[in-house]
């Protein structure tokens, strides 16, 4: 995909669609939202078929997505949730086959994700927001010490989402750095920036995942054996229909709540800036009425939406949208392309601190609904109520760049220039 509009072939039908299994179409965000604007006008269920990925349909419209996410009987997470390339699905299933509560179904699903659903409400999470508003104010403080510029999203909008993980689950800082590293390894996997070694081994990507599991099986030992209060001891020892939960479904969990709960926070807190830095009119407005800040973080889910997409399969016959499926008829849900539905949002591609109503789909809906929406909202809220009534100015210093996937993406280089007071 390029960047240069005047070099694009012109845009049809059947390459917009193509769009959906392209991974640098998701870093080239003019074409995607070009791409995407014309299907939910022309075909809102094209038909996907680029070699090496699974055939599917992309459900474009916001209506459309809604429907498939809350019918979970009708439409399974299993065989396939998350759309791979075909050759990394036969890896992952050979080395660890993670089933997270993404790639269940009930009644197991609802049965796992009780386990901990107590620990991500508001109630529970208010013991951490002391936690998230003082590392809130250490990334800000970071940035003074940076001295007027700094790649964002690598110095600033990474490691805080990552910290506040760490502390929910109850590991020492000195994991960060691996932690950071392998959950890149995961979500970067078609990225030759960020893939493991750039991606040269043919099993990278699952040799990261097994590399979490061993780290994770050490650590359901460790909490087994001395038990504490933190997340990792109630997955530790957890009870399932009475009985210690499978050892496998322990690491599943461990992993999806270490990779989930980072990189999709990370993307939006760099891309909520870039987009502030890009509207100067919505800093300056937000700046002068910081009460209209929990609007904004859903403006900037909205926005951003780092988790591009999920998939679901028909398990019966069923008409959606004005189109019949088949069981078996594989979807791939376009959170991004529903977030700029024209017949939801009100001109959708305006950045709109104050939008009101926004009902964005970044977090799904539904049996799956994000089980870490209050934690992303409460860290992306500390971090504007502690960023912005110290920025006194900023500007881009290069060109923000998007990371290569389908499934999670977002910045990965944010360069700025900027002026950021101390602490007073
Ligand atoms: C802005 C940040 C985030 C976004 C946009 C996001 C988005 C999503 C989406 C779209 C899903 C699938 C929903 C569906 O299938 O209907 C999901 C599931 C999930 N998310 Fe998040 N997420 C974010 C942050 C987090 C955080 C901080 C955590 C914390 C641990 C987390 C943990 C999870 C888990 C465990 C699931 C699986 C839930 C299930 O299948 O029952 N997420 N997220």
């Amino acid at each position: 995909m390029t960047a240069d509009p005047t070099t694009r072939p012109p845009l049809t039908v059947e390459l917009a669609a193509r769009a959906f299994a392209t991974p640098s179409a998701y870093a080239d965000e003019d074409y995607f939202h070009a791409a995407t604007a014309l299907l939910r006008r022309e075909e809102p269920f094209p038909r996907v078929e680029v070699e090496g990925y699974p055939t599917f349909w992309a459900v474009t419209r916001h209506a459309d997505v809604y429907e498939i996410s809350t019918h979970h009987q009708a439409w399974r997470n299993q065989p396939r949730s998350v759309l791979l390339p075909l050759v990394l699905e036969a890896q992952q299933t050979k080395l660890v086959d993670v089933q997270s509560l993404v790639n269940i179904d009930d009644p197991k699903h609802r049965k796992i994700r009780e386990v901990t659903a107590d620990w991500f409400k508001p109630r529970t999470l208010a013991r951490l927001e002391q936690r998230i508003a003082s590392l809130a104010t250490k990334a800000v403080d970071r940035m003074v010490e940076l001295d007027g510029s700094c790649d964002f999203a690598t110095d600033i909008a990474m490691p805080m989402p990552l910290e506040v993980i760490l502390s929910l689950l109850g590991l020492p800082d000195s994991d960060y750095p691996r932690m950071l590293k392998l959950t890149q390894e995961v979500f970067g996997n078609a990225d030759p920036e960020l893939a493991r070694d750039g991606g040269a081994a043919d099993d990278a990507y699952a040799q990261a995942l097994f590399e979490f599991a061993g780290y994770f099986s050490e650590l359901v030992a460790l909490r087994k054996a001395t038990p504490t209060d933190d997340l990792a001891s109630v997955i530790a020892n957890a009870l399932v229909d009475g009985r210690p939960m499978e050892l496998l479904d322990q690491l599943s969990y461990y992993i999806i709540i270490a990779t989930a709960g980072h990189d999709t926070t990370s993307a939006t807190i760099a891309g909520g800036v870039r987009a502030l830095v890009e509207h100067p009119d919505q800093l300056t407005r937000l700046q002068r009425h910081p009460e209209l800040i929990p609007k904004a973080v859903e403006e900037i889910i909205r926005w951003v939406t780092p988790v591009k997409s999920f998939l679901r399969n028909a398990a019966a016959p069923y008409d959606v949208g004005g189109h019949h499926f088949e069981p078996g008829d594989a979807v791939l849900l376009s959170y991004w392309s529903a977030n700029r539905d024209e017949a939801v949002f009100d001109d959708p591609m305006r950045f709109d601190v104050g939008r009101e109503p926004n009902r964005h789909l970044a977090f799904g809906f539904g049996a799956h609904y994000c089980l870490g929406a209050v934690l992303a909202r409460m860290e992306i809220r500390a971090l504007l109520t502690e960023l912005l009534p110290r920025l006194r100015s900023v500007s881009l210093a290069g060109t923000p760049q998007l990371s290569e996937s389908v499934f999670v993406s977002g910045l990965k280089h944010l360069p700025l220039s900027y002026e950021v007071a101390p602490r007073s």
